[in-house]
């Protein structure tokens, strides 16, 4: 196969490459974060590449047509996933086309629980006299130990066989969940003991490095997923992870190094290592969840809609090609549903929702919204498809939360123009979620548009700035994702026949952040009316809960019967749920007393 010389100008890069291959794929090898927001398919655009010398093979019909319909020069502008590589080529991919930093949350509810870790370590002296006197070495380092029914593998007693050559000897002994014996070391210093845990998300994946022996934190650290080249959401993975052994295989590989790359980047510090690490936690949705372990994820997709698996024990990490201690484990945060993950019973954990009294909501607002409502210790959930549109995907000025978005939309009095926030208060490049909540409230309140959604001024816009604001479809596209979440909303209420007065607390987690204005989110029906000062931000919850699942293992035991416990609402089979969607169309705030059973 003949190679050519693939130059990326703008990054100072030279890939070598076979010809023939994609220049997409060749991109994806080398780890190029470029936006392959359709997994490749040439339907999303976002690859976009310039030529500056050299040519790709000619754009097919359907490429050629796309970049037309884009009003790009197909001599000069090309579709990364669908242009093959036939000589050597200087290309310059613009920056709209690579994935910027993220505003990642990394910060979670507070929650705290006993320390109470997989792994400890004791330290014990083995003299003659405790050998002579047991049965067997082991049985003498058990009854030091004082755990009974301790498992030694064969591999710690051929350690143990080498640690015990001479005698006194001092002996460091690693314990997994006071029952299994992992290591025995003699004449080590002692190491310390290390953990992370892991909020694997669809796009981005933040960690937290945490000595086990006393809670602290040692570093945080954030990256991009690895399977972003695979398409931007969870159904583009899952129809990537259904489609051949082989992707599925490519998914699991992607997921597994962006968790080592994640590791690296929290194990930079002099002083730690990889090695010290003995357990990972995390925290993901049902799908990432699937893809890490490599399970099959057909059943996700398809009938029968379920998970393979609810909740699993601690796994090997070496099963999972995770490079931490050659002893270390890795536990998956159970899942709820198929769509409803270790993420969300992560974050419900760390709020202690399982243990509240009274009446509480918890919301997730992401592409998938999850609702979970805790009535006096009764427990539903469900989900909703709210789709991509406050995450910005999808709408004219749209853009995530990354700098140049503005997050923050105000206006002092009536006339007066708009004051917004950017992101690293940079030049405003688009609007990412909460600045589309403050649009569309102050947009009804100054009377822009009507509670249909319809715009009242004859150029059927509303710019915040030149070029950057929302048009007609944008606006229908926003009240889409606001009925979804609405209806999912009104219909659990409404099976739990509960009024919104009666909700003691929300709990907010996912996308939206503390920058959500809280009014701004009542007004146009996000949230419903209740005394803002019960709304409580949880932020990254899903990392707060796999830390408090790292840090106490009898947790795991606990939440994994809290979430069996946990009931399940389709909205897809409610017969009410066309009409409360159409009703929750119009931008207003959810009803604000209503009858006992009849709040939609
Ligand atoms: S068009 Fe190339 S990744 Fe979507």
């Amino acid at each position: 196969m003949k190679r050519a010389q693939i130059k990326i100008i703008n990054l100072g890069l030279t890939l070598l490459a076979e010809q023939g291959q994609t220049l997409g794929k060749v991109l994806s090898q080398a780890d190029i974060p470029v936006r392959f927001e359709c997994g490749q398919k040439g339907v999303c655009g976002k690859c976009q590449v310039k030529i500056i010398s050299g040519s790709l093979s000619p754009p097919d019909r359907h490429e050629k047509y796309f970049l037309e319909f884009l009003g790009l020069d197909p001599s000069v502008t090309r579709l990364a996933c669908l242009a093959r590589i036939t000589q050597d080529l200087e290309i310059e991919i613009p920056e709209e086309s690579l994935l910027q930093p993220v505003k990642i949350l990394d910060k979670g509810i507070t929650t705290t629980f006993p320390l109470r870790p997989s792994f400890r370590q004791c330290f014990i002296t083995l003299d003659k006299e405790k050998v002579t006197s047991s049965p067997a070495i082991n049985e003498a380092i058990a009854r030091e130990i004082n755990f009974p029914n301790l498992v030694f593998s064969l591999e710690t007693l051929n350690q143990l066989g080498e640690a015990v050559r001479e005698t006194p000897q001092k002996l460091q002994v690693t314990i997994f969940q006071n029952k299994e014996i992992c290591s025995i070391e003699s004449d080590s210093t002692p190491s310390p003991l290390l953990g992370v845990a892991i909020d694997l998300g669809t796009t981005t994946v933040v960690g937290e490095l945490i000595n086990l022996e006393n809670g602290e934190t040692l570093a945080v650290a954030s990256g991009l997923n690895q399977q972003l080249r695979f398409g931007s959401d969870v159904v583009a993975r899952l129809y990537e992870a259904t489609s051949s052994e082989a992707r599925k295989k490519s998914l699991q590989r992607a997921a597994g190094r962006t968790i080592n790359s994640l590791l690296n980047k929290l194990t930079k510090r002099p002083g730690i290592s990889r090695e010290n690490i003995m357990e990972v936690v995390v925290a993901g949705n049902t799908v990432m969840n699937h893809l890490l372990l490599g399970l099959p994820a057909h059943t996700l997709a398809r009938l029968p809609f379920a998970p393979v698996f609810q909740a699993l024990p601690e796994l090997n990490s070496s099963e999972l090609g995770l490079n931490i201690s050659p002893w270390g484990k890795v536990y998956v945060a159970p899942n709820i549903q198929s769509f409803i993950g270790g993420d969300i019973s992560a974050g419900l954990l760390a709020c202690r929702l399982f243990e509240k009294s009274g009446r509480h909501l918890y919301l997730d607002l992401g592409t998938n919204g999850e609702i979970i409502i805790n009535d006096h210790g009764e427990l539903w959930a469900t989900s909703t498809a709210a789709g991509p549109a406050f995450e910005g995907v999808g709408l004219s000025s749209g853009m995530m939360a990354t700098t140049g978005a503005i997050y923050q939309i105000k206006i002092k009095d009536v006339g007066s123009s708009l004051e917004v926030k950017t992101i690293g208060r940079g030049k405003p490049r688009g609007i990412c979620g909460t600045g589309f909540v403050d649009l569309l409230s102050i947009a009804l309140r100054q009377k822009w548009i009507r509670d249909n959604g319809r715009i009242t001024n004859r150029q059927n816009k509303i710019e915040v700035r030149p070029q950057v604001g929302l048009g007609q479809e944008d606006i229908r596209k926003l009240q889409m994702a606001l009925a979804a979440i609405k209806t999912g909303v009104k219909l659990l209420m409404s099976k739990l026949k509960l009024d919104y007065s009666e909700l003691d607390t929300i709990y907010l987690a996912g996308a939206f952040g503390t920058e959500l204005n809280i009014h701004h989110a009542m007004d146009i029906g996000l949230l419903p009316q209740i005394d803002p000062a019960k709304v409580v931000f949880i932020g990254n919850a899903s990392l707060a809960g796999a830390r408090c699942l790292l840090l106490n293992y009898p947790l795991r035991k606990k939440l994994t019967a809290w979430v069996k416990k946990i009931k399940f609402l389709s909205l897809a089979q409610e017969k009410e749920f066309q009409d409360t969607f159409l009703k929750s169309l119009n931008l207003e705030p959810f009803p604000q007393k209503g009858k006992k059973g009849k709040y939609i």
